[in-house]
């Protein structure tokens, strides 16, 4: 038995700010089998693709990536938010639908020749996914795959990531 996964994604009109209508994933989460449903989705294309790695964007990409990580017995690695780091890092910024920031790895997370899949909640610009693609490249890994649960197509995130393999399971 599957779900429709769209069953368990809550749209929030005007937040955070207004003609911003916010795709909340969380009530994906709260559902056992919807999360494994996804969490397999992203699975079975990493397993396609050959990873070794999977890396997630703080903070949404943390939830939806560890999961992934566990089922294919593959690490983890975090790409945080500026100054959250004790050890050194490596550093990309980059825009948002709504603002702009700062993501880091430390320094050894990849090591040079991994393949990488790189997962987070929603493509929405891409800069997020872009700019964790470009902590993953300059420790030398290689971007296998770009995992969402959501597309936001409009926002034309998927042009911005040419070249690199994409799964996504919904699109708004
Ligand atoms: C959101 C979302 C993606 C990113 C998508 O994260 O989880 O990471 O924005 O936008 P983009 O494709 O335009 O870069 P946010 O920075 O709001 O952080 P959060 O996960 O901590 O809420
Ligand atoms: N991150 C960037 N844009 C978003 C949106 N519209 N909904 C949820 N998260 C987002």
């Amino acid at each position: 038995m599957t779900v429709n996964l769209y069953d368990y994604v809550a749209s929030v009109p005007d937040y955070p700010e207004k003609g911003v209508i916010f795709r909340d994933i969380l009530p994906l989460m709260a559902d056992g089998e919807a999360f494994k449903q996804a969490t397999d989705e992203i699975a079975a294309f990493a397993r396609e693709q050959g990873v070794d790695m999977v890396v997630g964007p703080e903070s949404r990409g943390f939830i939806v990536g560890c999961p992934v990580a566990f089922e294919l017995g593959v690490g983890f690695a975090a790409a945080r938010k500026k100054g959250k780091l004790p050890r050194p890092a490596v550093s990309a910024s980059y825009t948002l639908e709504y603002g702009s920031a700062t993501l880091q790895m430390e320094n050894d997370a990849i090591k040079p020749g991994q393949k990488v899949l790189i997962v987070d909640d929603l493509l929405a610009t891409g800069g997020t996914i872009s700019a964790t693609i470009d902590l993953v490249e300059q420790m030398g890994g290689e971007v296998v795959g770009c995992a969402f649960l959501i597309d936001l197509k409009d926002l034309n995130g998927r042009e911005r990531l040419k070249g690199y393999k994409i799964k996504t399971l919904m699109e708004f």
